[in-house]
């Protein structure tokens, strides 16, 4: 029921708080910085920290409900239909790494592959969002204050990519299908001509995929596109924007699995009008995926 889900939500945010406790208190410098993939692919003692307190929290208060996260992902775990939290300890690690303070810790449960809660806590700005579905997307702020986002409450529409702050994330792969779509993407996002004759305001890429969609459902970005992250990068910010009115999609037309395992993400703010033209102008830069 509701009631639960405010308790979950409640029980999400005391762990994003802890473990952004043991962000701020950690330096990175002195971890022992393991690489995944290749050199800008980094995991720290941190991550690993953060994720196991995380998972001991919840096994024992929620036993009966899976687990899936970064750092502990078995070989061939899926996201199922049971009840699932969904954890990324440290959403954004070369940030982390670097002191760069646009990192968060990004915990949400799904029900049937959905998320229905989000937490996304940035320690380092002590931002706290929320959000359950049905019930609306919070942002709390270092001083306290609470905000039902978007932070503006009618947001103006939009009319396609023209004067739109698009963010794109570059994740760590520096050659393949996916690196190719991000390079062919931002050059053609930031060419005059090529979106229709519009030109977007500029791009920004963060470092973080969590904040960027919580920065989309707060109205600040207009649109975050990514060819490549993973669950738990962004399902704790999906519900966050759902809640607060913006619009999740496939990055690309077709072949998408809304699952939340097919990794190609496109994200439009909430909006009077006009967010199936931007996914539309999105979809066309694009044009046939490599
Ligand atoms: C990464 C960040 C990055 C995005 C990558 C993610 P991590 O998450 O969100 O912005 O481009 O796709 O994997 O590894 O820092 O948790």
């Amino acid at each position: 029921g509701a009631s639960d889900l405010v308790s979950i939500k409640d029980t999400l945010v005391s762990i994003a708080q802890e473990g952004g406790d043991m962000m701020l208190a950690a330096d990175p410098s002195v971890d022992t910085s393991d690489s995944k993939r290749n050199s800008s692919d980094r995991v720290t003692a941190t991550d690993k920290a953060v994720e196991n307190m995380v998972s001991s929290r919840l096994r024992a208060a929620y036993p009966d409900f899976e687990f899936l996260g970064e750092e502990t992902l078995k070989d061939g775990q899926k996201l199922g239909d049971a009840p699932t939290f969904v954890c990324d300890p440290i959403d954004g690690t070369l940030n982390f790494i670097h002191g760069f303070p646009n990192t968060a810790i990004s915990l949400a449960l799904t029900v049937s592959k959905k998320p229905v809660v989000g937490v996304v806590f940035n320690p380092f700005r002590n931002e706290l969002y929320t959000a359950i579905r049905g019930r609306g997307a919070f942002l709390q702020k270092t001083n306290g204050s609470i905000h039902k986002l978007p932070i503006r409450q009618n947001p103006t529409a939009l009319t396609g990519l023209n004067g739109c702050l698009v963010a794109i994330e570059w994740g760590s792969e520096r050659s393949g299908p996916n690196w190719d779509l991000r390079t062919d993407m931002t050059r053609k996002l930031m060419s005059a001509k090529s979106v229709g004759g519009a030109m977007v305001h500029s791009i920004r890429c963060s470092g973080s995929a969590a904040l960027d969609f919580c920065y989309v459902a707060a109205g600040s970005i207009d649109v975050f596109w990514e060819g490549g992250c993973w669950i738990w990068d962004i399902c704790a910010g999906w519900i966050i924007l759902e809640e607060a009115g913006g619009m999740v999609a496939s990055a690309n037309p077709g072949d998408w699995d809304p699952s939340l395992e097919g990794r190609l993400y496109l994200a439009v703010r909430g909006a009077a009008s006009g967010q199936e033209e931007v996914i539309e102008e999105m979809w066309g830069c694009m044009g046939e995926r490599k």
